[in-house]
């Protein structure tokens, strides 16, 4: 499903944040990207959905990222951001999740479809005439992922999906990520979600993936845990 080799990024401030990260992820894995604050998590997802530009190579489902693949590639490998204020912009609910197809070129009964299809996935048919930022975080968290799921990927990324969230909210998000039949890499400080859902986990340290196995032989490796910063 996918393919990085020797991924480097380094912001324009010099600041290094990607050194030589490679990995494989089969179709249908799910994945726990773990690691302490400033590892480089949110800034490998970036560079995987074809936000930054970093050096080395990326390849999806063989094809590999570049400026003439991004449109093609962008519809199956679909980022959740951190904060659903960066994916909802609309006047409603319904108008957010209509948008990716709508750029697809899709037909109005198929953008409608496809619309549908998303909100029902997560639980938020009945939200569909909402307004956007009226509705609570885990609403909102919902309906950032019904955006992403409207463009039908194969896979997709999420950014710390639990932050920010209560209790209930957190654990109705647990439920809805076990349903998802996609590939998921999914970078979190929340190792009680990373055991729920995720049979392999990375972990990434400066920059650098310092770990890639088994969830349970990992989180069992409590050295391991704190010289990362995650125990
Ligand atoms: N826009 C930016 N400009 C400069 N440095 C950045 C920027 N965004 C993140 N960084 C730095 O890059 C490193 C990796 O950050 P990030 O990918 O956000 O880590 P994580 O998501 O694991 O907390 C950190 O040192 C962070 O300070
Ligand atoms: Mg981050």
């Amino acid at each position: 499903m996918l393919e990085v080799h020797n991924l480097t990024y380094t912001y324009p401030d010099g600041r290094l944040a990607l050194n030589g990260v490679s990995l494989r992820i089969w179709p249908g894995e799910r994945v726990a990207l773990t690691g302490p604050n400033g590892a480089g998590k949110s800034t490998l997802l970036l560079a995987l959905a074809g936000i930054l530009h970093a050096e080395g190579s990326i390849l999806v489902e063989g094809i590999p990222l570049s400026h003439a693949s991004l449109p093609r590639l962008r519809a199956r490998l679909g980022l959740v951001f951190q904060s659903p204020e960066d994916q909802l912009f609309s006047p409603t609910v319904f108008e957010d999740v209509a948008y990716a197809p709508l750029y697809q070129g899709l037909t109005p009964a198929e953008i409608t479809a496809r619309a549908s299809e998303a909100l029902a996935a997560v639980g938020m048919q009945a939200f569909a005439a909402r307004m956007p930022h009226h509705l609570s975080m885990g609403e909102k968290k919902r309906v950032a992922i019904a955006t992403v799921l409207a463009m039908r990927p194969a896979m997709l990324l999420f950014d710390e999906p639990s932050a920010g969230l209560d209790p209930r909210a957190r654990r109705e998000l647990i439920h809805l990520l076990e349903q998802l039949p996609q590939t998921l890499l999914i970078a979190t400080h929340d190792l009680n979600l990373v055991q729920h859902i995720c049979p392999r986990m990375l972990i990434l340290d400066e920059g650098r993936l310092v770990a890639d196995g088994k969830t349970e032989h990992l989180l069992a490796d409590e050295g391991l845990l704190v010289a990362h910063g995650l125990a």
